[in-house]
């Protein structure tokens, strides 16, 4: 498999070349990956049903930590092996949906689908870049980092590596190769996981000491300063910190936080309706700007409010008068989903799954009719697994408008769970959904 060792070819004005390895030049591919699947879902009961690996992701079978792929895959393309490798994970948000940027409560997991690095030093400063998932190479100077119009999936890493450089964090010039099976654009965080496992790399290169809060609130700024997206903290900070069999409890405001166990006689199952958020950033911007009138509002009122965290179910209603009925029931769905996440801690932390799980019934509910962010194929998700036995809850998780569903389901109704979604799916949209059964794991920056 050893081909195309030594350089890459020079790339001209940071336009891609033609892929030196591309995947025409592993014609035992498909069916290695066959193989893989099959023996990763034997080994770490992660299951893939419904369909080949994302297109986008020709890796996806390695979902075993410490799979030697990309060690290979380096070496395969730049000749020689890699210093250091590293993994950043995707995530699934458990409960507490759209309250990150509104200052409040999150419980997310880091699951078992990551972002993997491999690289070395140079002697320069440029840094060579390639993705295995879109067959594609550029270089940059550390000198001068500029954002890529043409090679958009470039710009999390020169974002990072911009923003540590900025700060005083001299970076050497590498080679790197980074790919992995975090699906795009189904709402499990695969950008902050390329942030993350960016600035992760970094700091294990260099040996740099580096907070991982700090790391963590980095990564957010290269998405929302470099890259031009006004996420939250959530995505970032999970994939930073996340602990195996661990869900994290995360309070945006002071960013303190907590893991809390999860139990294993209860799986967490994400089914991917297949869909692209297309409509997410835009609406994504509506809601952002909506909170913050909300919240401006609330305090014309005279209520010591900064942001839609300090809002109490009874100010909302006092204030019910200055509030559209659309940015009143906004501001309803962040403020009674932190105090849902509140009460999530509780009995999860007391063994009480089936309120747990009602509570994310009810969090689906009020994303799709009072934020107005679920879509068709959620719902349709969701409705078919909360008809299904072994359920204790299901919603939908991330930013919406496609992407995924979270479940929680007993372990011995798993398997069952999955193929009756993706049977109710197809029946009753004609649409192909994936389901992945997660175990949650350890984030790029934990120590
Ligand atoms: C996206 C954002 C997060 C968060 C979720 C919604 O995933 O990146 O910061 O706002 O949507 O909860």
């Amino acid at each position: 498999m050893r081909r195309g060792a030594g350089v890459p070819p020079t790339v001209l004005g940071g336009v891609s070349p033609p892929p030196q390895l591309g995947r025409q030049h592993y014609p035992g591919l498909l069916v290695e990956t066959m193989r893989q699947i099959q023996s990763a879902a034997s080994e770490t009961g992660v299951i893939i049903i419904g369909g080949l690996p994302h297109p986008a992701t020709p890796f996806a079978a390695h979902s075993k930590r410490g799979d030697p792929m990309i060690e290979e895959r380096f070496n395969a393309i730049y000749g020689t092996a890699p210093e250091v490798v590293v993994r950043a994970p995707g995530r699934v948000n458990l409960i507490g949906e759209h309250t990150d940027y509104n200052d409040g409560f999150v419980l997310p997991a880091a699951i078992d689908r990551s972002i993997d690095f491999a690289g070395r030093k140079r002697a320069d400063r440029t840094v060579r870049l390639h993705s295995l998932d879109f067959d594609g190479s550029v270089e940059f100077s550390l000198d001068d980092i500029q954002k890529d119009g043409a090679n958009r999936w470039s710009n999390y890493v020169r974002g990072v590596s911009k923003y540590l450089e900025e700060d005083g964090h001299r970076l050497a010039g590498a080679d790197i190769v980074f790919g992995g099976n975090v699906p795009r654009e189904a709402g499990l965080s695969s950008s902050a996981a390329v942030e993350v496992g960016t600035a992760a790399f970094w700091k294990k290169l260099l040996g740099l000491e580096l907070d991982p809060v700090y790391l963590v609130k980095l990564s957010r700024k290269a998405e929302n300063q470099f890259v031009g997206v006004p996420c939250g903290i959530m995505d970032q900070f999970i994939s930073g910190l996340g602990r195996a069999n661990h869900a994290l409890f995360l309070d945006c405001r002071d960013l303190q936080y907590r893991h809390v166990p999860l139990r294993d006689d209860v799986k967490i199952v994400v089914c991917n309706s297949g869909v692209k958020r297309a409509l997410a950033q835009s609406e994504y911007e509506v809601r952002l700007k909506q909170c913050r009138e909300a919240v401006e509002r609330i305090a014309s009122t005279g209520r010591a409010v900064a942001s839609l965290r300090d809002v109490k179910p009874a100010d909302l209603e006092a204030a019910r008068a200055v509030l559209s009925d659309v940015l009143f029931r906004r501001a309803r769905h962040v403020v009674t989903e932190n105090q849902r996440v509140l009460e999530a801690i509780k009995v999860l932390e007391s063994g009480n799954l089936e309120r747990f799980g009602e509570l994310m019934n009810a969090s689906h509910v009020s994303l799709r009719d009072d934020y107005e962010v679920s879509s068709k194929e959620l719902d349709v998700l969701v409705e078919v697994a909360w008809k299904q036995p072994g359920v204790l809850g299901a919603r939908m998780t991330g930013a919406g408008f496609g992407g995924c569903t979270v479940n929680l389901v007993r372990q011995e109704a798993a398997e069952a769970f999955a193929e009756a979604i993706m049977r109710g799916y197809k029946e009753a949209l004609g649409l192909k959904a994936e389901v992945y059964i997660c175990k949650a794991s350890q984030g790029a920056l934990s120590v």
